[in-house]
């Protein structure tokens, strides 16, 4: 069984990244209806809570029925991250995220997010001054170092251990690498095998299918995979790996009337989070990845991104549905999502983890 503090996680929790602009309350809604054990909420900015901007204050709504539930916070100085950890205590998620790991020169220029990884000193300070501030369990999120010469991980771990974290999940690249080649998961499974280390390690990157979190489970002997890409638009990929892993098969893919139901709860949820008319706008981006795999599906994509009310969408999709309902989806891989539209993580389309 693995326990992050006294969260109950099972035997090989399946996570759903932090992913800005993506892991909000609807997205994680459909997540947890298929499979998600533990799901983490975009990224916070430490200053932005402090400062009470609406934006971060938003991303801290959480509902029970999504729990276990982290939040994840970024910052590069102590004293706003500790208070910023009072913050987030108030929302009372199951445990609090420290994102080291994101790659962006905005965050990375400031010191924070992988931009710490420069100064390992600076984030076990940083990560003892958030973990004395709250009750919450901590945990981090964080990569292999900053380039191919300080690949610093086997410290960074063993100090955060020290300090107090309950959970670390490592992303199988260098900050320099950004997103792309391939995530090198060889020392994640170091990690997880130096004896020193008690606390649950998660790996992640690039993991899209089922037979990908068995090797990397075996291989790598980690406690657990996060999930980033492969989930947005195919929340399936959660149970779709459990299932592979308690029976050896395959489910069968979802059918076109599962991806339209599935779409449906997730507009719902969006606007009964942000209101009809932000609600709509922000499904808007989630099309394309559902109806993935749709031969000539240009047309309804494009209705469907002007379309102002429920019904009007709702419609739309239904057509969708009836329209190719005898359509067969192949279990062809790879699933990640095209997420090149991201203002926060221009990222690379890939699936490159060593099956
Ligand atoms: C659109 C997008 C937004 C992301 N936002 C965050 C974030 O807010 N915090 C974070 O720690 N990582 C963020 N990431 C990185 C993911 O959590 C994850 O580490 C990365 O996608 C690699 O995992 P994958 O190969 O399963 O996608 C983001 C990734 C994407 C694609």
């Amino acid at each position: 069984m693995v326990k992050i503090g006294d969260i109950e996680l099972g035997e090989f929790p399946l996570l759903l990244a932090p992913m800005e602009d993506v892991s909000d309350p609807p997205f994680r809604a459909v997540c947890k209806a298929n499979g998600a054990d533990l799901m983490y909420s975009e990224f916070i900015s430490s200053e932005g809570l402090i400062r009470d901007a609406i934006k971060s204050r938003q991303k801290l709504d959480i509902f029970d029925y999504e729990r276990p539930v982290g939040i994840q916070i970024f910052g590069g100085d102590e004293e706003p991250m500790a208070m910023a950890a009072q913050i987030v205590e108030v929302a009372n998620p199951d445990l609090l995220d420290i994102n080291f790991g994101c790659p962006v020169k905005k965050v990375t220029c400031k010191g924070a997010g992988a931009g710490i990884l420069k100064d390992i000193p600076k984030m076990v300070r940083l990560t003892e001054a958030v973990v004395k501030a709250t009750r919450l369990p901590v945990t981090v999120k964080t990569r292999l170092g900053w380039d191919d010469n300080s690949k610093n991980i086997e410290e960074v771990a063993e100090r955060l251990q020290d300090v107090g974290i309950k959970a670390l999940t490592i992303h199988g690249r260098t900050r320099t690498q950004m997103y792309k080649g391939n995530a090198d998961w060889s020392l994640i499974g170091k990690v997880k095998n130096n004896p020193r280390i008690n606390i649950p390690i998660f790996g992640n990157g690039d993991i899209c299918t089922p037979e990908q979190a068995k090797s990397a489970r075996a291989k790598f002997g980690i406690d657990g995979v996060m999930i980033g890409r492969a989930a947005i638009g195919y929340p399936w990929i959660f149970n779709e790996i459990k299932h592979y892993l308690h029976t050896g098969k395959h489910l069968p893919p979802p059918t076109v009337e599962e991806r339209v139901k599935v779409c449906k709860q997730h507009l719902r949820h969006s606007i009964s989070w942000k209101g009809e008319i932000v609600g709509i706008l922000e499904m808007r981006r989630h099309y394309a990845n559902y109806l993935k795999g749709l031969p000539h599906i240009k047309e309804f994509r494009a209705q469907l991104v002007t379309c102002n009310t429920p019904s009007a969408v709702e419609e739309v999709l239904d057509a969708i549905a009836l329209q190719y309902k005898d359509h067969i989806f192949e279990r062809t891989m790879p699933l990640i999502a095209d997420t090149t539209e991201s203002s926060v993580h221009p990222d690379e389309v890939m699936c490159g983890f060593p099956g």
